[in-house]
């Protein structure tokens, strides 16, 4: 059921059509960028971290570059009351959650809040299971837009796919009851083949145990021996980059207009990779559709990561309005192996909807790679073995890395956001992308030039994408049609 741009099934793309319509909240039509405390802070969670972190995504420009919902992890409550209803820690949170709400409403960005469809939630405080429409209730009261829903503590209820999907439904539905529009974030670990239900309820749907700050490294807690076998989805923490990738490779084109794939929170700033590890875990994520969650403490973000995550040209692929994921079209796992044994390089290809296609070369080998791939490789959606009609057209290849932020620049930005003045000249100055002033969809259409990195040159007719990629990283290209015609795709897929 790979789509594809001329040769689409229509009754492929109506299964795909009708399952988006189940959730139906009207949200997450591109995929949810914001941030959430886990990463960084676990269950070290008050009112004054989520205003100052508010008001750092406001500082550093990361609200006006997308990052739009400030997500609360587990942590926050104290039991129930006397008639079921969630209480929140008074300590922690003196002046309540709807308070909360609204101090980051009036900020411009949403608010998100936690829980778990189990008895307990991951830290061990009270659960959703069997509570659902209490839970929806106060969230709904208390103005909340977005809910992560965990797996912990599940009494039994999972083991097949049916199970889980009806313990998830039934918050979906007391979602939907209260009336309110919340975006519904399963994290239930890709248990059960959540990529097979997840879009029928919900916006979002982690696909793999817990992310840490690794690359590559494999790890015993992540409960797969190779990554790559797409049945082995037992959930885990401490999985790598590389690991998730290679278990999102096999079902890319589940995520959706309304509902995506979540590779889980970004480790972007933590400090256990390098810099070009984290550029290629930024891309990559952006280019799969995932959710683009911050995990880091952005109040003590390192100017490095703020330009990492502020690249308008990577995150426009993410909110690209067509909405179609990059795929993985080779793998090569004859290259340099590191100490774990770990070493292979990756080519993935997206479409995208002014009719560029988005290319990236991974390099996950222990040494500097010379790679490529040609166009009837790079189009192969559209037609195997060099058949597709963009194979016949030439192509201006623009590096979306070529217009990252120079770290001085991002340095006052971090500066002027920690003394609290020369925010507003500091941010002038950096002259970036404002989705607040232009959507990435128009800014798109507009042809804003901070959404196409730098050209570097092109690829003719026939002809062969190169680059050299240093070792554990990445080398993103946007290929631009010259002249030829290329379709178009509808944002609402009409077939
Ligand atoms: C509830 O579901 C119905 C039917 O799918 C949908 O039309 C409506 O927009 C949903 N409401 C909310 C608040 O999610
Ligand atoms: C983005 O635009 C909005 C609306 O004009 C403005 O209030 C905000 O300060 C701008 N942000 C940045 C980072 O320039």
């Amino acid at each position: 059921m790979a789509p594809s741009k001329h040769g689409v099934h229509a009754a492929a793309w109506s299964v795909l059509l009708r399952m988006a319509v189940a959730v139906n909240n009207g949200l997450a039509q591109t995929p949810q960028l914001g941030w959430n405390n886990w990463n960084s802070l676990g269950c070290d969670v008050s009112e004054d971290l989520l205003l100052d972190t508010s008001q750092k995504l406001l500082d550093l420009g990361l609200r006006d570059v997308g990052y739009n919902y400030v997500v609360l992890d587990d942590c926050w409550s104290d039991g129930r009351d006397e008639d079921g209803y969630l209480v929140a820690d008074s300590t922690r949170f003196p002046r309540g959650m709807k308070f909360l709400a609204d101090a980051i409403h009036e900020k411009g960005m949403l608010y998100g809040m936690y829980s778990s469809a189990g008895e307990y939630t991951c830290a061990r405080y009270a659960g959703s299971l069997d509570h659902e429409e209490h839970d929806a209730k106060s969230f709904a009261s208390w103005d909340v837009d977005y809910v992560k829903y965990d797996n912990c503590y599940s009494m039994g209820r999972h083991g097949t796919p049916k199970i889980s999907y009806d313990r998830y439904d039934v918050m979906a539905k007391a979602l939907n009851a209260t009336g309110r529009p919340m975006l519904y974030s399963l994290c239930n670990w890709g248990e059960d083949l959540t990529h097979t239900w997840g879009m029928s309820i919900a916006n979002s749907w982690r696909m793999s145990g817990d992310i840490y700050d690794s690359f590559s490294r494999p790890d015993i807690l992540c409960s797969c021996d190779d990554p790559r076998d797409p049945h082995c989805i037992a959930p885990g923490s401490h999985c790598s980059v590389l690991n998730i990738l290679n278990k999102v490779a096999p079902y890319t084109d589940r995520g959706q207009p309304g509902g995506w794939n979540d590779l889980d929170m970004l480790e972007v700033g933590q400090g256990g990779m390098t810099d070009e590890e984290y550029k290629a875990h930024f891309s990559m994520w952006a280019l799969v559709k995932s959710p683009l969650l911050i995990g880091a403490d952005i109040r003590h973000l390192p100017a490095s990561a703020l330009t990492i995550l502020n690249n308008p040209a990577i995150i426009a692929i993410n909110q690209d309005p067509a909405g179609r994921s990059a795929h993985r079209i080779r793998i090569n796992l004859d290259v340099k192996k590191d100490k774990y044994g770990v070493g292979e390089a990756h080519v993935w290809s997206g479409p995208l909807a002014n009719g560029d296609q988005v290319v990236a070369f991974l390099n996950a080998a222990d040494e500097d790679l010379k790679m490529e791939a040609g166009l009837d490789e790079i189009f192969v959606d559209d037609g195997p073995e060099g058949s597709a009609p963009q194979v016949k057209l030439s192509w201006e290849v623009y590096d979306l890395w070529g217009g990252r932020m120079s770290e001085k620049t991002a340095q006052k930005l971090v500066d002027a956001s920690e003394a609290g003045v020369g925010i507003a000249e500091a941010q002038k100055a950096a002259d970036w992308y404002n989705t607040t002033e232009l959507s990435y969809a128009d800014g798109l259409q507009a042809q804003d030039s901070r959404l196409f990195g730098t050209k570097i040159g092109e690829v003719k007719a026939q002809g062969t994408l190169k680059a050299t990629v240093k070792r554990h990283s990445v080398e993103v290209f946007r290929l631009r049609s010259k002249g030829g015609e290329t379709k178009r795709y509808s944002v609402h897929r009409e077939l």
